[in-house]
């Protein structure tokens, strides 16, 4: 006899307690700095990938806070995600995303480590200072561009520059940043002025990924300016090599996918982080030195 299919079949292998969900997903280096960090702890549990479209995070996390402890979420469902924990802190609340998940007393309990993330990688690839440039978000009404301008002006920089191939979609967050710091809005078309009025540029769209050239001009670039690029796919990233060409400091997401991760592995199991572990296992994915 054939037995009955179980209501919802599982997601994830039973040893598979925490997961990032994304739609895509296969290139996510997080279950290796994740797994790194639960093997130096001694956990006797995974970290898993779960392939997860827009449509269906509801329900998903309805079946994961079952048998999982937490997960992280990544594109495109960081904004949804918001809406779908019982509980958001104050850092998730003001960028207006959830990256981290624990499941406490089986609640689901929300937090956003990427501003952090990106503080932190920002001090790392440019020390102090940083903070007191004219920054260019370019991406900035997509996800994690949206994530980051609103980070940022929540710590305090003094001027945000604003830019999105679909300038509508700027008009919500200039208006909450505006209250924050000065903020400058671009459209595509006048990307060479949004340059010139730089210091440091944040790369958060795709741009260059899908293969197709980047056709931005490298003249738009000053010896003073500094890149760094949200992106840690391929290395070096389209926009990190454009920039690298003309001697610009650029780095790409790596460091930022570290960071933010440690501070995930912390929401789930405080301290000791076993930082060091992760961060070797990690570099070593990626084929690079620390
Ligand atoms: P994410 O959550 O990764 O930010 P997203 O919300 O889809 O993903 O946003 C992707 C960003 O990359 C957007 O700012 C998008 O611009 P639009 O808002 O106009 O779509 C930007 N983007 C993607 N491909 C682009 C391209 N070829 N040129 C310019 N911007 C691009």
């Amino acid at each position: 006899m054939i037995p009955p299919m179980p209501e919802h079949p599982a997601l994830l292998p039973p040893d598979v307690r925490l997961a990032v969900l994304g739609d895509p997903i296969a290139h996510s280096l997080s279950p290796v700095l994740q797994n790194a960090g639960l093997a130096a702890r001694g956990f006797p549990f995974r970290y898993g990938r779960l392939q997860v479209a827009e449509a269906e995070v509801g329900q998903v996390f309805q079946q994961l806070r079952r048998t999982c402890l937490g997960w992280n979420v990544t594109l495109p469902l960081k904004r949804a995600a918001l809406n779908l924990v019982d509980e958001a802190d104050h850092e998730a609340r003001r960028l207006g995303a959830v990256n981290t998940v624990a499941v406490r007393d089986g609640g689901l309990i929300g937090t956003n480590t990427d501003g952090r993330g990106l503080h932190l990688a920002l001090d790392e690839a440019f020390g102090a200072g940083w903070e007191r440039k004219r920054i260019l978000i370019l991406g900035a009404g997509g996800g994690a561009g949206s994530a980051a301008a609103r980070y940022l002006a929540a710590i305090g920089v003094p001027c945000l520059l604003l830019a999105n191939r679909t300038p509508k979609k700027l008009l919500g967050l200039e208006a909450d940043l505006a209250r924050h710091t000065h903020v400058e809005t671009y459209g595509w078309q006048h990307l060479e002025t949004a340059f010139a009025g730089a210091e440091l540029i944040v790369n958060a769209t795709s741009v260059g990924l899908n293969g197709a050239p980047l056709d931005w001009d490298s003249g738009w670039l000053r010896p003073d300016h500094t890149l760094f690029d949200l992106v840690y796919r391929a290395e070096p990233t389209p926009v990190v090599a454009w920039a690298r060409a003309r001697g610009i400091p650029a780095h790409d997401g790596l460091a930022m996918l570290f960071h933010q991760g440690v501070r995930a592995f912390s929401w789930w199991f405080g301290d000791p982080l076993p930082a060091v572990a992760m961060r070797r296992a990690l570099y070593a994915a990626a084929g690079r030195g620390q």
